[in-house]
């Protein structure tokens, strides 16, 4: 067992001061020796010390997931069982269905109504250690309803259950009954500066596929969200190989998800420019999808790779990040120390958040989750067993397992 590029400290203990991390240490190879996390008193003393004891547990950072689409309206087990039955999702969504159906059943629900739902499936979410979660808008396609998606992502950071990041999604497909190129005006000249002036969303998102918004559209709309300070993150050569990858390059972005298909040239530009790729196994799996990222040439050229449940009524229903990385390792190959970088790290890089959580470091946020696993490799190996006993965030136990 090595675990080489985990930064594994045996028999270790985390101190907590303040809702942040003030020292990790070792307390050597003594397997009797108490390892615990614990939260120390102030210098002032006042506050009293209270220890947890983590003793035969793996402690580690809270889950990252960098791409979900938490908020939305309704089911589609419809679909899902006429593609069980040989349709496929892009033969779905040209006949109506897919996200067009999740837009009717959003726009349906009041912002309450939304928020209640999404609130139990955020809880869901946590009682599987993530702490940190990005959260699309995208089913409401007119500038109302997309601003009440992100309304309600606000309000459940607020909740906190987790660190909740909102992204504007508003190219997630053209409305029904619009033209395409006045659509993608609307969403530049109206939603973008709607958004960006409620300060509702971190980042700006396009759905780049040939039959969704081309390579030409996404770039204009993610260079319009640019200039009103949202950072671009893209939806890149999913179900097509559609130019995707390069544009997460040319306009910059922090992420490219799904990257089933992207080309050669794509790829190598997107490791030129840095950009993360979030790979989302379960939906590969979900959909049956025969396509899978090319993970060596991604290792090959150095491209960080997260990891991230996609959660959605279309695509995927996963919600939770563990089962991700065993997708991650199981199904597109990734080694385990890859995977579990995946959850924590590299979906910290992803979010642009990784000097403030995604690794237990001193002056990190005290986000931390107790897996009742012996050693790093059970968190991959047992597959679908909830490893969480308890999470941390900031610094104050939020959820304990029954
Ligand atoms: O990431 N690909 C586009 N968006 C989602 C699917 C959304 C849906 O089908 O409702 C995804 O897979
Ligand atoms: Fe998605």
């Amino acid at each position: 067992m090595t675990g080489d590029g985990l930064g594994i400290v045996e028999n270790g203990t985390v101190r907590i001061e303040n809702g942040r991390i003030a020292e990790v240490a070792g307390l050597g190879h003594d397997p009797n020796s108490p390892g615990g996390i614990g939260s120390c008193p102030s210098h002032s003393g006042h506050v009293p010390r209270q220890e947890i004891d983590c003793r035969g547990c793996v402690v580690m950072p809270g889950f990252v997931d960098p791409h979900t689409h938490l908020v939305f309206g309704g089911w589609r087990a419809d679909e899902f069982e006429m593609r069980l039955a040989g349709k496929t999702y892009k033969e779905i969504a040209e006949a109506g269905g897919g996200i067009l159906s999740t837009v009717a059943a959003t726009r349906a629900a009041t912002e309450d109504e939304l928020y209640e739902r999404e609130l139990a499936r955020l809880r869901e979410m946590a009682s599987w250690g993530t702490t940190t979660v990005e959260v699309k808008s995208g089913y409401g396609l007119d500038t109302e309803n997309e601003l009440k998606m992100l309304r309600v992502t606000r309000r459940l950071g607020e909740a906190d259950l987790a660190t909740v990041v909102p992204t504007f999604l508003g190219a997630h497909s053209v409305p029904k009954g619009s033209d395409k190129s006045d659509y993608v005006r609307l969403i530049i000249e109206e939603m973008i500066p709607a958004v960006a002036d409620a300060k509702l969303a971190r980042f700006c998102d396009v759905f780049c596929e040939n039959f969704v918004f081309n390579a030409e559209e996404s770039t204009r709309i993610l260079e319009a969200g640019k200039r009103h300070g949202l950072v671009p993150t893209i939806h890149a050569d999913e179900i097509e190989s559609s130019g995707g990858a390069e544009v997460a390059a040319r306009v910059g972005a922090i992420s490219a998800g799904h990257l089933l298909q992207p080309s050669d040239a794509g790829l190598k530009a997107m490791a030129d420019a840095g950009v993360v790729a979030v790979l989302l196994p379960g939906t590969c799996f979900f959909l049956r999808e025969a396509h899978k990222p090319p993970v060596g040439k991604m290792r090959a050229l150095r491209v960080t790779m997260a990891l991230a449940t996609d959660f959605n009524p279309g695509s995927c229903t996963l919600l939770a990040q563990p089962l991700a990385a065993q997708f991650g390792c199981i199904y597109y190959g990734l080694t385990i120390v890859e995977a579990l970088r995946g959850v924590t790290v590299n979906g910290a890089r992803a979010l642009k958040l990784e000097s403030e959580v995604g690794t237990l470091e001193p002056g990190k946020r005290a986000d931390i989750v107790v897996t009742d696993v012996p050693d790093y490799r059970h968190l991959i190996y047992r597959l679908g067993h909830n490893p969480v006993r308890m999470v941390i965030r900031n610094g104050r136990v939020t959820y304990r397992a029954a």
